[in-house]
């Protein structure tokens, strides 16, 4: 049976995408440190839903609460375990929190990166995959965002140290051969979403009738990808680790145009939504009004995120389907299940 580590497993992506590995019958192995940057209780109740399905399929799933910073705790679990894969997922999230508390993301997302990293190395990971974000497009106005986009103006250290994870697994994958695919996800949604992502602050303002803030006075558009798309297109990656090829393609600043075993996927659904029209939609679904209130751009945020999604099709022939108002339907069931019950 296939092993496969997935880093930030009780996180939103990582919770999703263990229990898809599970119903794979791979052997499962799950980090997490459950910090507080979001409701913990969330994080917790997604453990006991991978836990649940486990006892009821038999399934194989290990799971240890620490630091990614800790190398000495990696290194014992990836010894012992010997993991065929790894899905580094664990971060620190969230644009605006990165002015605030800039600490949080050099240490998870820079020094636990290159512990992550390394340790791929030293066990010989066949394939590693990280998560980076639709973030590093930065300050460009060119829409959309494609991979051969110059990436070269973060307006955020959390775009900053995103884009830092894929320079870094660059010169791992030219200088050990190690196989490195980095996804670049737009606004990932769905149920058992993240607490700081606007749809669980919007449902929260709606339904508790509290002031929705609506920032650059509503011209905001989001690349919304549903997650069950997100988690479909990540499965095929795995068992597709890029090659080395003979050459660099000079005139292309595709990242996975490189003579490494290395390339970067935008994964977005490919339609950029106004932000009034996701508010619309999510008061219709709930049936209660937004009390909208609009308010100036915030600092470390971008007006519209937009993927191009041609690289990702033409890879494994699949790109994110599911609409929006499919998608937000699903997201506000679970919504009201598990915080209206
Ligand atoms: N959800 C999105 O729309 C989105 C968009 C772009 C990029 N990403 C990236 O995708 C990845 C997964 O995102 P998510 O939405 O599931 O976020 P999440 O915050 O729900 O999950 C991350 C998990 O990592 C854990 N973690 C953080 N720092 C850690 C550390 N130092 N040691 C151990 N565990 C740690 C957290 O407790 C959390 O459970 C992250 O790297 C994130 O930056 C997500």
């Amino acid at each position: 049976m296939n092993k496969c580590l997935i880093t930030g497993a009780a996180g939103f992506i990582g919770f999703h995408f263990a229990i898809e590995m599970l119903k794979n019958d791979f052997h499962v192995i799950g980090i997490d440190n459950i910090n507080s940057y979001y409701d913990k209780r969330l994080k917790e109740s997604r453990i006991q839903e991978i836990e649940k399905f486990k006892d009821k399929n038999n399934s194989l799933w290990n799971f240890f609460r620490g630091n990614i910073e800790d190398d000495n705790f990696l290194d014992a679990i990836i010894s012992k375990y010997k993991p065929k894969y790894i899905v580094h997922l664990a971060a620190q999230a969230g644009v605006r929190y990165s002015i605030e508390n800039p600490k949080a993301y050099i240490n998870s997302n820079i020094v636990g990166f290159s512990n992550i990293i390394d340790l791929c190395v030293k066990y010989n990971i066949d394939h590693f995959i990280y998560a980076s974000s639709s973030s590093v497009y930065g300050g460009n106005t060119k829409i959309p965002f494609s991979e051969d986009d110059p990436v070269n103006h973060p307006v955020s250290l959390y775009a900053a140290t995103k884009r830092s994870n894929e320079l870094i697994a660059h010169s791992y994958s030219h200088i050990h051969g190690l196989p490195c695919t980095g996804i670049r996800f737009f606004t990932v949604y769905g149920p058992w979403g993240r607490p700081d992502m606007a749809p669980i602050i919007f449902a929260n303002a709606i339904t508790n009738k509290k002031p929705l803030k609506i920032f650059n006075n509503g011209n905001m558009f989001r690349d919304f990808t549903y997650i069950d798309d997100v988690i479909k297109i990540m499965f095929q990656l795995v068992n597709k680790k890029p090659e080395k090829k003979d050459k660099l393609i000079q005139n292309s600043a595709d990242p996975s145009k490189s003579w490494a075993p290395y390339r970067i996927f935008n994964i977005g659904n490919g339609t950029s939504i106004a932000l009034l029209d996701f508010i619309n939609l999510l008061e219709k679904e709930l049936g209660i009004e937004a009390n909208k209130v609009f308010e100036n751009m915030q600092l470390g945020d971008v007006e519209r995120t937009f993927a191009d999604t041609k690289s990702i099709k033409s890879n494994i022939n699949i790109k994110p389907e599911t609409s929006l108002k499919e998608g937000l339907k699903k997201f506000v069931n679970w919504y009201k299940y598990y915080y209206l019950n």
